[in-house]
């Protein structure tokens, strides 16, 4: 990372999809806001910001390098490939954690369905990162139902991010957040209630003080 040139972002959004046939998918809640949020807010700072996003109903903000990707795998690959060039990764996005072990080539007719479905876990991103001898700053969002800020510092240990965004799953598909910014010293910055977009910049300006 070099003092004088702008950060270069890797930003994910939104959810993933993990089929089960052609036309079946198992998915989640994320609006894929927060993350089109940050990378928007990166932009102020920095010409150099990579979206990797799941299915939304967004428009990428203009300036940014975007790449949908559709399933867990897809995401993985997209970070994997640019992680090298990047200074910063945020994961904001909500990857499945768990995938259907076999998707069908053909749609499932329901006469035929057995009625369970074996799951396997997706490539846990972060953790593989994490793992890498690395200069990048990374940066985790922990959305959960209970115990958001003890949850939320184990995910930042156990994942050895820079920072972790805690959040309420109450989050999902709302305007506004109200976050904890968590860092490995295990100094906590609860925010206010604020919308999506201010969140991201107070996010981003905090990214900016690590990376000095
Ligand atoms: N994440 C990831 N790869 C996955 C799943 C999650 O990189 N396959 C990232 C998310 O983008 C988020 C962070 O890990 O930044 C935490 O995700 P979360 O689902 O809350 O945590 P998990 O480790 O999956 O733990 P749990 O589901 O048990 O809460």
């Amino acid at each position: 990372m070099n003092a004088a040139s702008p950060l270069r972002f890797l930003i994910t959004a939104g959810p993933t999809r993990e089929f089960i046939d052609p036309v079946r998918f198992i998915s989640n809640r994320s609006s894929g806001k927060m993350g089109y949020a940050l990378a928007e807010a990166a932009l102020a700072v920095s010409p150099n910001v990579v979206l990797v996003s799941g299915p939304t109903a967004l428009t990428p903000p203009t300036g940014v390098k975007f790449v949908s990707v559709t399933t867990a795998q897809e995401m993985a690959e997209a970070v994997f490939a640019r992680f090298v060039r990047s200074d910063v990764v945020i994961m904001a996005a909500a990857v499945c954690d768990f995938r259907p072990k076999a998707s069908a080539k053909s749609k499932i007719k329901k006469q035929s369905f057995g009625g369970k479905l074996e799951l396997v876990p997706t490539t846990d991103i972060l953790t593989e990162l994490s793992k890498r001898g690395r200069t990048q700053l990374l940066v985790g969002f922990a959305a959960e139902t209970d115990d958001v800020e003890q949850n939320a510092t184990e995910k930042l240990k156990r994942k050895r991010l820079n920072l972790i965004v805690a959040n309420a799953v109450v989050a999902f598909e709302a305007e506004t957040n109200r976050v904890t910014l968590i860092d490995a010293t295990g100094r906590k910055e609860p925010l206010p209630e604020m919308s999506k977009r201010d969140v991201a910049v107070a996010i981003i300006e905090r990214v900016l003080k690590l990376a000095r």
